[in-house]
């Protein structure tokens, strides 16, 4: 950001988020490797951001390599089936001492105040407490994973009460039984069941495996489950190991209600503040439902359609229609719409006793073309015509004849068009025109 302008501007297109996010409550999870990491802070500052514009923020973090070295420091080995330690009462006495003490140093970090650092009046209440029930893994392969276990039950209400309250909830990776155990669990465990209990607009896992670009940017409930199930095309790349066991818990928590899930790269600097606050993100987002829409327009898409369309009219690529007019031609457009953005439009102009319709103000924002958004909206629009009994399109362009032409039109003249459309002509501006016979 070079200029006071630029910085005007960023700020402004954040705003959206902010409004969409206060009182909305995130689950993040984070492994203990990222705890030791000297960037660890900057991930601190970017919660206290979160806090500050009020959404309601629950922490999870992992503790594996600080029990690693407590054991290690203990010359206790410990036996791992299918990649879960077995927690013997030795090893927990370990996982007791490291999870206390990782949760102490996040819980200083995040009462940090000092002046001139983002911390400065931050004042965050950081509230811990019994809120997991958990349960033993049992026996797996003949042998007793002891005080390692799973999730039973999350304490939503008591949770809930406490973010009434403002404070952050930081969890750690231990739960409790009713019979007073004490049991080790995995982060990826607590945080995706603390977001479905909570039904949670997020659940954000921070992961340390960076290659997080093998996944798609974006996955529908759908297609996770497909991705996991390892159908689909063989030319999509397999998902990495250790990105696959994130990818089933986000999966899992979003068929059971938390409304999106966010698998992001911990080594990015600012990732969730990136993730979070940037139309396209950085990390792999699963959502309950697909983003993208093609749909009739409303009157509240007004504003988005003309910042679509402003540029190019002012390019003189589309004929400028005010504000006014859109709103009382609303009815006419169709709209391609991805997570809550206007990113293309198209309207269509029925002439019944031509027998013909006309295709207007085709528009796909500059960062989403050549994706086939165009000619998606294209093809809507065709069966619009065809739903009307009308089998002829016409299309008025300067800029994007070939286009047409490569999508089944045909050159033609003024003369061609109906009678109405023709007394609207504009000879200055040589529009070519073209039709389609649907
Ligand atoms: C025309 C437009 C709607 C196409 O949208 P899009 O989403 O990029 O279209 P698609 O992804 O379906 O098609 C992309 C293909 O069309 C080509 N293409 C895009 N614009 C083109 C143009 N003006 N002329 C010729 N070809 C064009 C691309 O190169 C790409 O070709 P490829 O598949 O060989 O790589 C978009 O470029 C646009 O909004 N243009 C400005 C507005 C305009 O001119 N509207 C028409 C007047 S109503």
């Amino acid at each position: 950001m070079n200029t006071p302008a630029e910085f005007v501007a960023w700020f402004r297109s954040v705003a959206p988020y902010i409004n969409a996010f206060r009182g909305k409550t995130f689950v993040i999870g984070f492994s203990g490797e990222m705890v030791t990491n000297a960037t660890f802070v900057d991930f601190i500052h970017d919660v206290n951001l979160l806090a500050s514009l009020g959404v309601r923020l629950v922490l999870v973090h992992g503790a594996r390599p600080q029990i690693q070295l407590r054991l290690d420091e203990s010359q206790l080995e410990t036996q791992t089936v299918m990649g879960m330690r077995v927690t013997d009462p030795a090893a927990l006495q370990c996982v007791k001492e490291s999870v206390g003490r990782v949760h102490h140093e996040i819980a200083a970090l995040l009462s940090m105040g000092l002046p001139n650092s983002p911390m400065a009046n931050a004042a965050i209440r950081v509230t811990s407490g019994n809120f997991v029930t958990a349960c033993p893994y049992g026996v797996i392969q003949g042998i007793d994973l002891m005080h390692t276990g799973k999730v039973r039950k999350i304490n939503a209400p008591a949770i809930h009460s406490r973010l009434e309250q403002g404070d952050v909830v930081l969890i750690s990776p231990l739960g409790y039984s009713p019979t007073g155990e004490i049991f080790n669990l995995t982060m990826e465990n607590v945080t995706s069941e603390t977001a479905i209990a909570l039904h949670a607009e997020k659940l954000i896992l921070l992961l340390d495996n960076a290659n997080t670009a093998a996944l798609p940017r974006e996955l529908t409930l759908p297609e996770s489950k497909l991705l996991l199930e390892n159908k689909t095309p063989a030319t999509a790349a397999p998902i990495p190991d250790a990105i696959r066991s994130s990818l089933q818990y986000a999966t899992k928590a979003c068929e059971l209600g938390v409304t999106r899930a966010h698998l992001v790269s911990r080594h990015i600097d600012g990732a969730i503040i990136q993730e979070l606050f940037t139309h396209d993100g950085i990390g792999c987002m699963i959502s309950q439902e697909t983003l993208q829409a093609l749909r009739k327009a409303r009157i509240d898409d007004v504003g988005g359609i003309l910042q679509l369309i402003e540029p190019l009219e002012a390019e003189g690529i589309l004929v400028r229609r005010g504000r006014e007019l859109l709103e009382i031609e609303i009815d006419r457009f169709t709209v391609f719409e991805h997570d809550g953005i206007i990113l293309g439009c198209a309207a269509l102009y029925p002439f019944p006793e031509e027998h013909a319709c006309e295709l207007a103000c085709l528009a796909i924002h500059p960062d989403y073309r050549d994706q086939g958004h165009g000619e998606r909206l294209l093809k809507h629009i065709e069966n619009k015509t065809i739903a009307q009994g009308i089998h002829k399109l016409f299309v008025l362009t300067t800029h994007a004849t070939h286009w047409f032409i490569e999508h089944g039109f045909n050159p033609a003249t003024p003369a061609e068009l109906p009678k109405a459309k023709q007394n609207l002509y504009n000879y200055q501006r040589r529009s070519k025109v073209l039709i389609k016979h649907l």
